[in-house]
Formats: structure tokens, C-alpha cells, sequence
């Protein structure tokens, strides 16, 4: 798995997107250290609060399968029927992202496949609170 491929992969994700309320439709890839990839969309509700993020559902998915250990997620973003925007994860998702990955190393890849960059999630969420922050 490269970049360009996780990228594509988001892509892909974004088409399952449940989105009658904003029409803003996400994808992520969620990339495991064993290669494997949980693909995530964001899932609204009438109610609103509910609603998760794409980065969130393929995380989710991912741990309730067992994993931990993770390299990389790419998102796709972008209104319904439009092109693809560069669109940063949000805080809540960006603190679900600390607890499982290491801030270093741990990279996030935004824009589109044919125009992305590779962030850290130390550059995203910069002195971040984490699960070290917990041990004595
Ligand atoms: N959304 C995501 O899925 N990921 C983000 O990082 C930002 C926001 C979703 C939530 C909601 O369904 C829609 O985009 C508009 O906020």
C-alpha cells in the first residue's frame, strides 16, 4: 500500500457517505501496521449530535476488530457533486487518532489523489493529552 493508493482508497469510502442533512460527503482509508485498510464515511442523523465522522467509523471498525497498531489514514472530502477539497480532520476525530497512534509517526494525508500532502498527527494536534499522560 502506498499514499496514492490509501488516497484512492478514501476516495472510494466517500461513496458509502449517509449524508441528507449536510451533503458533505468523507471518506477515510485507515491503514494498519500489518498493511491491512478499514475504509470509514461519515454517518449523520436526524438528531444531528450522533452523527460520526468518517475518520471515526474507520477507526472504530478498525479497533473493534482487534487492531492497535496503525501507520497512516487518508481522507476525501468534498460537497455532494462537487470536486474534492483539502479538508483537515476535526479536533474530535484528530483526539480518537492520539489515543491509538503514536503523534511522531502516526501520518494523515488530505487533499485529493491527485494533489495530497502528509501530515504527522503531531503537526495536526500539536502538545496533545494521550494516553501518557495518564501513566505514572
Ligand atoms: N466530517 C467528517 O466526516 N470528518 C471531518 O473531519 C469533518 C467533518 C463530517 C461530519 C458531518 O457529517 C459533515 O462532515 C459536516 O460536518
Amino acid at each position: 500500500m502506498n499514499d496514492l493508493k490509501l488516497m484512492l482508497e478514501a476516495a472510494e469510502a466517500r461513496k458509502s457517505a449517509y449524508t441528507p442533512y449536510s451533503h458533505f460527503r468523507v471518506g477515510a482509508a485507515l491503514l494498519t501496521a500489518e498493511g491491512k485498510v478499514y475504509r470509514g464515511c461519515n454517518i449523520e442523523n436526524a438528531a444531528y449530535t450522533p452523527t460520526n465522522c468518517a475518520e471515526r467509523t474507520a477507526f472504530f471498525k478498525a479497533v473493534s476488530e482487534g487492531e492497535r497498531r496503525f501507520e497512516a489514514i487518508a481522507i476525501a472530502a468534498g460537497k455532494e457533486g462537487e470536486a474534492l477539497t483539502f479538508t483537515a480532520p476535526c479536533g474530535v476525530c484528530r483526539q480518537v487518532m492520539m489515543e491509538f497512534c503514536d503523534p511522531e509517526t502516526f501520518r494523515v494525508l488530505l487533499g485529493t489523489p491527485a494533489q495530497f500532502r502528509s501530515f504527522t498527527l503531531k503537526e495536526l494536534l500539536p502538545e496533545g493529552f494521550g494516553p501518557l499522560d495518564l501513566t505514572v
